[in-house]
């Protein structure tokens, strides 16, 4: 594991992308500001300075790329284990990349890059903040709030880069990942609209594909309804 820090970047996501050719494998660019984070569907990412986790990991090993379909929904189920380790309770995973607690949304990620040579996740994981002033889709919420109490930062980047980088591998998709995700899927029973398919969602499939009625879809934007 190599880790890169930055006191403040435009997006980690966008530092990868720019540096993937020359940075190695398995690369965690972690940054205490973003001037430009960068959400889902063009989306921005805000987070106040100091207060969260903001983070980009690198992945260039051809196995994990060929899991690209599933290596969002894989990063976002280890991030739910982690936070239910470090004691938070009602944690769900929201197909294919939120993690949710308590019906708000914890932490968010975005995968970006060229599934033939490198591949970006980034990760937004709210920390400290508990004043959160800014235009929100969903409600957000943070392990403070969670728990009610500060969280040290530092150590728990430490943890976290840890946790990930020992279980992000192909083991990760299998039967203990498949299960952790059909015992806290936030859309387990809501009825909820992807592309044209409407209906309630069943579950998720061994392929990690969300199961809509008896259509298991893999890669469109969740609607709830
Ligand atoms: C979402 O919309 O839910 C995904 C949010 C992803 C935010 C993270 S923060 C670190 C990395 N750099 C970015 O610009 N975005 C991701």
């Amino acid at each position: 594991m190599n880790c890169i820090h930055f006191d403040e970047i435009d997006s980690t996501n966008k530092y990868l992308k720019d540096n993937f050719e020359t940075l190695e494998n398995f690369t965690f660019v972690s940054t205490d500001y973003q001037s430009s984070g960068k959400g889902r569907e063009n989306r921005v990412w805000l987070s106040k300075k100091f207060e969260n986790l903001l983070f980009s990991i690198l992945i260039k090993d051809k196995l994990l790329l060929k899991k690209f379909n599933v290596l969002s929904i894989g990063t976002a189920t280890l991030i739910a284990r982690f936070l239910e380790l470090k004691g938070l309770k009602n944690v769900s995973v929201k197909w294919p990349n939120d993690v949710y607690v308590n019906d708000k949304k914890i932490c968010g990620i975005l995968l970006e890059g060229n599934v033939d040579k490198f591949l970006a996740i980034g990760v937004g994981l709210n920390v400290n903040q508990t004043l959160f002033d800014g235009d929100y889709r969903v409600n957000p919420t943070s392990m403070k709030t969670e728990l009610k109490e500060d969280v040290n930062l530092e150590s728990l980047e430490v943890e976290l880069f840890e946790f990930i980088f020992k279980h992000i591998n192909q083991k990760l998709f299998t039967k203990k990942t498949y299960d952790f995700l059909n015992s806290h899927n936030y859309l387990l029973n809501k009825k909820v609209k992807a592309g044209n398919i409407t209906g309630i969602v069943n579950g998720i499939t061994k392929e990690f594909e969300l199961l809509i009625g008896d259509v298991p879809i893999n890669s469109l934007e969740i609607l709830i309804l």
